[in-house]
């Protein structure tokens, strides 16, 4: 018997939306999660309509930083059965981004119920087109009324989740950040944490003026290996081997990174994931070997990158030819929605006509 406490909405928003044009984040299925973290212990669980917090002006996470989240995704099977992925792998992030940021850990059993639960309310919020999915937003923050730079001893945690199409409708454009850093060695690149996106958003913004959708981040030292991308991990194809910047502790560790390496060498591809200089890059394409650029998140899943600027070098790369990133495209969503084999055991079907 779960004893998470479930109210019902008694009007669902779902017959409002145009599920064949869905921007992305700004539309809310019906419910939503919340825990409360009493100092001890994760407490007053239960599943809400969705609907708007209550906050005290000294509410710590806004003064202070204390917040974290995931972004995860669920798709559905042709017999109508949300299928959460990878949900374990998601929990413990959360769980390492709880632990960087001195933020309680949330019990993964725990988050997969609610996960369950939650879908299982809201299956009919998950989108069934191609490229489509249900976007899941877990988050945790900080909520000692109090003013002073110490961890918080209460703390909320909630989960609401989305219909969402494609982050990025077109090939992205990335500007090779030469001023600013995003992470550097023994910070928090490695958290999902909130702060390392505000941080983000001066630069981007500046990226934005010269025609450039995002920034394309170096390492804080040299500003010469590759890091992220801040809104997905980065992939280069050269000369048919796939290289990807390793997360040595300044980049997230990204789940869809994660399984583009595995499906990837599942199929017999040369992957390594090294320290790419952007030098390295600029190099092959000149040489003409660099034949893909492309984002992986989450979000993001795979977004292919027509052009990066590093400092007077503009290269443009013509996604018109990729191959690989299509076929990472096709693989993923066909994992999320049942249609693919499972060797790894990602998916996590959920049966909405259980109850636990
Ligand atoms: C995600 O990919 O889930 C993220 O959190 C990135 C953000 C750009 C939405």
């Amino acid at each position: 018997m779960s004893d998470i406490k479930i109210t019902r909405t008694t009007s669902s928003r779902r017959g409002d939306v145009d599920f064949d044009n869905i921007p992305f984040g700004k539309v809310f299925a019906d419910h939503m999660f919340v825990a409360s973290y009493d100092g001890e212990k994760w407490t007053d669980m239960e599943i809400k309509p969705f609907g708007t917090l209550t906050l005290h002006p000294a509410m710590l996470a806004i003064h202070y930083g204390q917040s974290i989240f995931e972004g995860m995704k669920a798709g559905i099977s042709k017999d109508g059965n949300p299928i959460l992925f990878r949900p374990e792998m998601h929990s413990r992030r959360l769980n390492n981004s709880a632990r960087r940021l001195c933020m309680p850990e949330f019990p993964e059993e725990k988050f997969i119920e609610a996960l369950e639960e939650l879908l299982r309310l809201d299956h009919h919020w998950i989108p069934t087109k191609k490229g489509s999915s249900l976007y899941i937003r877990p988050f945790m923050f900080a909520t000692d009324e109090f003013i002073g730079v110490r961890p918080s001893d209460t703390y909320k945690l909630i989960i609401f989740t989305q219909p969402v199409g494609p982050y990025y409708s077109e090939p992205v454009k990335l500007l090779a950040e030469k001023k600013y850093i995003r992470a550097a060695m023994g910070g928090t690149g490695e958290a999902k944490a909130a702060g390392n996106y505000a941080g983000s958003l001066l630069p981007a913004k500046l990226a934005k003026e010269q025609g450039y959708d995002q920034v394309l981040w170096l390492d804080a030292r040299e500003y010469k290996y590759i890091q992220e991308v801040g809104t997905m991990n980065i992939f280069f194809v050269i000369d048919g081997v796939i290289v990807t910047p390793a997360t040595s502790g300044t980049i997230l560790k990204g789940i869809t990174r994660d399984t583009f390496i595995h499906v990837l060498t599942g199929e017999g591809y040369k992957v390594e994931e090294r320290e790419v200089s952007i030098d390295e890059i600029e190099d092959a394409h000149r040489a003409g070997t660099l034949t893909e650029v492309f984002g992986a998140g989450t979000a993001a899943v795979v977004a292919k990158v027509s052009k990066i600027k590093h400092l007077d070098n503009v290269m443009e790369i013509d996604t018109e030819a990729f191959e690989i990133a299509p076929l990472l495209f096709d693989r993923i969503d066909a994992l999320r929605n049942g249609t693919a084999e499972d060797p790894h055991g990602w998916r996590h079907p959920v049966l909405v006509g259980a109850t636990v």
